[in-house]
């Protein structure tokens, strides 16, 4: 299988849907994209460096606002419908009485999130629909996450930076769904620039886009599994990588991260920590150095260097963090041996999903085949294969019809 490009235009069917359902036309759309994360394995929470980039795959939202303090809330992909009421959000219950289904959380998360925080959150009707894989490692949550508090954010006209967004709808995701996720995505969506990624330092909050060459494609490779059981399983890295700052500050009295451990302290202390939190540890220290380093190297344009850093990074996520899987590697080890093939690794939190490659432009397609015909081969899984292009940030269109 080649690969192939994604649309960018609006669902028809998320307007005529909308039409539909609630018997109006929408007031306007808003389109929040996924990521690809070139470089930094689950480095976010350690208050490390990631180097992502924001991809055409989006969370699409349908809106009109209610006169009501009630989101009605329609999920196009699973022909589903759910209300809930803004006054009582705390109990993550639906109109009817019923828990709310965890799809709506995400909705009610982020409204709960932006009171927490002081905005008042108006009624609406919205319609979701997306393209960005769940599960997939594509940050199909931060997507839809993002998309609602620019919905909200639009109606209301806060002048609320989208730092802060970003960081309120990690609040939504952390304490409201309860995945202890970092701030990479929901950034990502916010921050997107085309043809570029974005070098962002998560304790410090700043961050530089720098441009992608031209002369390289970026292919997500989709093994066609997705994550079971994982947020319990990502919270235990978290909590693994908070281990490791305490066992640490035994040495390193002054740490409050990770991020903090220079690879040299690192070496020094390693072997006093046991296992895994060693392990755990080594991998985030190092994968730090390797998105700073990654970040010089697409300074300098040297794509070579970019990929083996990719490379090391997902062999280091596969064999010191433990977040890859059976077919994310057997995707990676189907890769190798094709000239155009630059580097590649797993995306997102990792156990099953995407990976990305770079590869040179030109040959990207036959890369892509190559690839998909030998994974297919070792797994009799078909994969899907595409040409990312990279996305700005969420934003609004009036003007759509
Ligand atoms: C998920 C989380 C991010 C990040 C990655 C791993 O995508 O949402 O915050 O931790 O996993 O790098």
């Amino acid at each position: 299988m080649g690969a192939r490009t994604p649309t960018e235009k609006p669902p028809a069917r998320l307007i005529e849907q909308f039409r539909a359902v609630f018997r109006e036309d929408p007031e306007f759309l808003v389109r929040a994209p996924g990521r690809v994360d070139l470089i930094g394995t689950h480095t976010d929470y350690n208050e490390g460096w990631v180097l992502p980039a924001a991809i055409t795959r989006y969370a699409w939202l349908a809106v009109r606002e209610l006169p009501t303090a009630l989101i009605t809330l329609h999920a196009l992909d699973m022909d589903e419908q759910v209300a809930f009421r803004l006054t009582d959000l705390e109990d993550r219950k639906a109109l009817n009485g019923q828990p709310l289904p965890r799809w709506a959380q995400y909705a009610a998360g982020v409204a709960w999130s932006l009171q927490e925080a002081g905005l008042a959150t108006p009624g609406s009707q919205i319609m979701i629909t997306s393209d960005v894989p769940v599960g997939a490692g594509l940050s199909s949550s931060a997507a839809v996450e993002v998309a609602y508090a620019t919905a909200w954010a639009h109606i209301v006209g806060w002048k609320v930076d989208r730092m802060k967004l970003a960081q309120l709808c990690q609040r939504a995701e952390n304490e409201y769904v309860g995945v202890n996720s970092g701030l990479m995505d929901q950034f990502t969506s916010l921050h997107g620039k085309p043809g570029h990624a974005l070098l962002f330092d998560c304790r410090t909050l700043e961050w530089e886009a720098l441009p992608l060459p031209e002369d390289i494609s970026l292919v997500v490779a989709d093994t066609g599994t997705r994550r079971q059981l994982t947020d319990s399983l990502y919270n235990q890295r978290r909590a693994e990588c908070e281990q490791a700052v305490q066992a640490l500050r035994e040495y390193l009295p002054d740490i409050s991260a990770l991020r903090d451990v220079t690879v040299e302290q690192f070496t020094a202390y390693r072997d006093r920590l046991e296992e895994p939190i060693r392990q755990r540890a080594e991998h985030i220290i190092h994968e730090n150095a390797r998105v700073l380093a990654a970040a010089e190297a697409l300074k300098r344009g040297d794509v070579i260097t970019l990929g083996h850093l990719l490379d090391e990074s997902h062999l280091s996520a596969r064999d010191l963090f433990e977040a890859s899987g059976p077919e994310l590697d057997a995707m990676w080890e189907a890769s190798q041996g094709h000239p155009a093939r630059l580097g590649g690794r797993f995306i997102g939190a990792g156990w099953a999903g995407c990976l990305v490659f770079l590869a040179k432009a030109g040959a990207a397609e036959d890369f892509a085949a190559y690839t998909a015909r030998r994974y297919e081969e070792r797994t009799g899984i078909s994969p899907s294969m595409s040409h990312m292009r990279t996305a700005g940030g969420a934003e609004v269109l009036e003007d759509w019809a």
